[in-house]
């Protein structure tokens, strides 16, 4: 017996074979094509990232100088991974292209700055919105109007532009500016949330939002001591 009785490779059957052979191989091509895509605009997000972070580091040496202090505690920065890119646009109903990352996703690129006080926040942002190459896209002042469970921190979505080899590139970044006791409180609600179920949600909810409640007006006795101190006190010490 030959081999085309036993598998019985008619030439419609052969061509049919073809047929399906090339379009898996048209579409790995484009699936990888995307991948190679997808990698280099996260790579472009990574690149934005450490824009913004060197723009909040410049500051915080210039204000250092200038009144012996720092503004910035910390600087934490996050690239959101591919799978919450994928649930996130999923939530919204936004077909996965690399068009629409861009245009929809604000917060691939995340910069959250810490600062000691609630009046660095505001110095910090005005003088990066200052920035020429810096432009808002939005802004939202969880501080001057806290969410309903007592989150506070101020959010921008700026571009920046970042220059590549052969082009510049306009990216998004979100920044998130906060000081330390909006910090630790956002991180322990955080953590408390993505936790556990839970089930008296309400009082959870309402004694969440007292402690978010002390702590601004902690921050803002913090910052009244500073002022006080630094009224009386008109000599710089080393
Ligand atoms: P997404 O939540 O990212 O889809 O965008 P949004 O339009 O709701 O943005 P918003 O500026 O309100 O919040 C963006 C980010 O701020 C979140 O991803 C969190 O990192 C932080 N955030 C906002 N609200 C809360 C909150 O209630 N608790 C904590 N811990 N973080 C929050
Ligand atoms: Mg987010």
């Amino acid at each position: 017996t030959s081999d085309s009785e036993i598998f019985d490779l008619s030439p419609e059957i052969i061509s049919m074979n073809n047929s399906i052979v090339n379009a898996l191989w048209d579409e790995s091509k484009e699936i990888l094509s995307f991948l190679v895509e997808f990698k280099e605009l996260m790579m472009m997000y990574k690149c934005a990232i450490k824009e913004i972070k060197t723009k909040f580091e410049v500051l915080d040496i210039e204000f250092k100088i200038r009144y012996q202090r720092n503004p910035i505690n910390f600087i934490n920065t996050r690239l959101k991974c591919a799978s919450s890119i994928v649930n996130k646009m999923r939530r919204k109903n936004i077909p996965f292209t690399i068009e629409n990352i861009e245009e929809h996703i604000h917060d691939v690129a995340g910069v959250r700055v810490i600062c000691s006080y609630v009046d660095d926040i505001y110095n910090i942002a005005k003088a990066l919105l200052e920035q020429d190459d810096i432009k808002l896209i939005k802004k939202k002042d969880y501080i001057a109007n806290p969410k309903p469970n007592g989150y506070r921190s101020l959010h921008l979505i700026v571009s920046v532009p970042v220059y590549f080899a052969e082009q510049k590139k306009n990216m998004k970044v979100e920044v998130q500016i906060r000081t330390i006791a909006m910090d630790s409180w956002a991180s322990l609600e955080h953590q408390l949330k993505y936790k556990q179920q839970i089930t008296n949600e309400e009082h959870i909810a309402a004694q969440l939002k007292e402690c978010a409640d002390l702590i601004a007006d902690i921050d803002s006795r913090m910052l009244d001591i500073r002022t006080q101190i630094e009224a009386n006190s008109s000599e710089p010490t080393e």
